[in-house]
């Protein structure tokens, strides 16, 4: 697999990698998959996937085990990214960016993951009650003690600004502030053929910097496959059965969407898939980008890989700047 370069310290990973999240946290089913989803870890890794993507929040804790299991006898192969931040009460998560907790809660992930170092250690999000320099710079600390190689700053779900069009004008505000107390290697955000928005200032602003830009829900959480069929229903511990986008009136409404993916795909070869185009154009967005596609099955992983194969043509590009925008927002 192609081989991307990203962040100050030239971090090297596989063009794309893997979303741990549907393996424990979600999606409905998730915690049912375990010795699948240790079979997903490791096909990935053999096809050069190497970057995965958990948090000590999914679960909670149990990805990171179960990532640590599977990483047991070939860390090596693997470019681990983990997220502090996010905390999970009985009925709501709630952040916590004060420096104790951020120390402490390396610490844990540490011994979860069964490794003495994280590769990119991200804050999954800032915490309203500490100024972000403060948490910022103990997770710098961190870097210091040679618990964590780089540091990534999470903005999915980001909502400031958005009436004025600057989805991510508060993310880029933020960013400032932390650049300044250490270096920013990694920015994860949703990007994808439906949630195209990160291209307008984002993702400029990090390819700008050397900043790598990991891209969150690339395949529209399993929507942009076309596996998923209008009006299926979700059970109700899997996210979408609240998202606005995956009621069966909006489901049926974006089918264009997916349509227009496969008609790019049958271009390419009868095997190629919705979902290796959908990835393929994330791919094609810079080479600052690494998607992060979740999956708990060995089958999709080896699919996804095969996508950093694909390359779309300006043609192919066209066709997709010019398909409908995604209908159903949370707001
Ligand atoms: N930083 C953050 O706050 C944040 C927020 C959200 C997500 N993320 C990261 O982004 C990653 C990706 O997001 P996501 O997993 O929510 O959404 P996604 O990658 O857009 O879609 C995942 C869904 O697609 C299905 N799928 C994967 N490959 C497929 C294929 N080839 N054909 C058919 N179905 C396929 C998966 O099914 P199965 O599960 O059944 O395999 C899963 O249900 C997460 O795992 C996580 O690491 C980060």
């Amino acid at each position: 697999m192609e081989r991307r370069t990203i962040g100050a310290g030239a971090l090297e990973v596989g063009a794309l990698g893997l979303g741990c999240m549907p393996m424990s946290w979600a999606y409905s089913g998730s915690r049912q998959r375990g010795d699948e989803s240790l079979r997903a870890v490791h096909r990935a890794l053999d096809s050069g996937s190497s970057l995965l993507d958990t948090a000590d929040m999914y679960g909670p804790f149990t990805n990171e085990l179960l990532v640590g299991r599977a990483l047991k006898e070939r860390r090596g192969d693997a470019f681990l990214s983990t997220k502090v931040g996010l905390l999970v009460g009985d009925q709501h998560i709630v952040a916590n960016g004060r420096p104790g907790y951020v120390k402490r809660a390396c610490d844990a992930s540490l011994r979860r993951l069964q490794t003495d170092v994280i590769d990119l250690y991200q804050l999954h999000r800032a915490d309203p009650e500490v100024p972000v320099e403060e948490t910022w710079g103990a997770m710098a600390e961190l870097v210091r003690a040679g618990k964590v190689r780089a540091l990534g700053l999470c903005a999915v779900g980001a909502r400031g600004g958005r009436r004025s069009g600057g989805l991510y004008d508060g993310t880029i505000r933020q960013l400032r502030r932390v650049q300044q107390v250490f270096p920013v290697s990694a920015v994860e955000a949703e990007l994808s053929v439906w949630s195209p928005e990160a291209l307008g200032t984002l993702l400029p602003w990090c390819e700008a910097r050397g900043v790598g830009f990991l891209a969150a829900m690339p395949l529209g959480n399993g929507f942009l496959t076309g596996t998923l069929t209008p009006g299926q229903g979700f059970e109700p511990d899997d996210m979408r059965a609240r998202h606005p986008r995956f009621t069966a009136e909006m489901m049926a409404a974006n089918q264009p969407i997916v349509a227009g993916l496969r008609r790019i795909a049958a271009r390419h070869g009868e095997a190629v898939t919705a979902a290796q185009v959908a990835l393929a154009w994330v791919l094609a967005q810079g080479r600052h980008v690494i998607p992060v596609p979740g999956a708990k099955r060995e089958r999709w992983v080896a699919e996804n890989a095969a996508a950093a194969g694909l390359r779309l043509t300006p043609q192919d590009l066209t066709e997709v700047a010019e398909l409908p925008g995604a209908r159903g927002s949370w707001e």
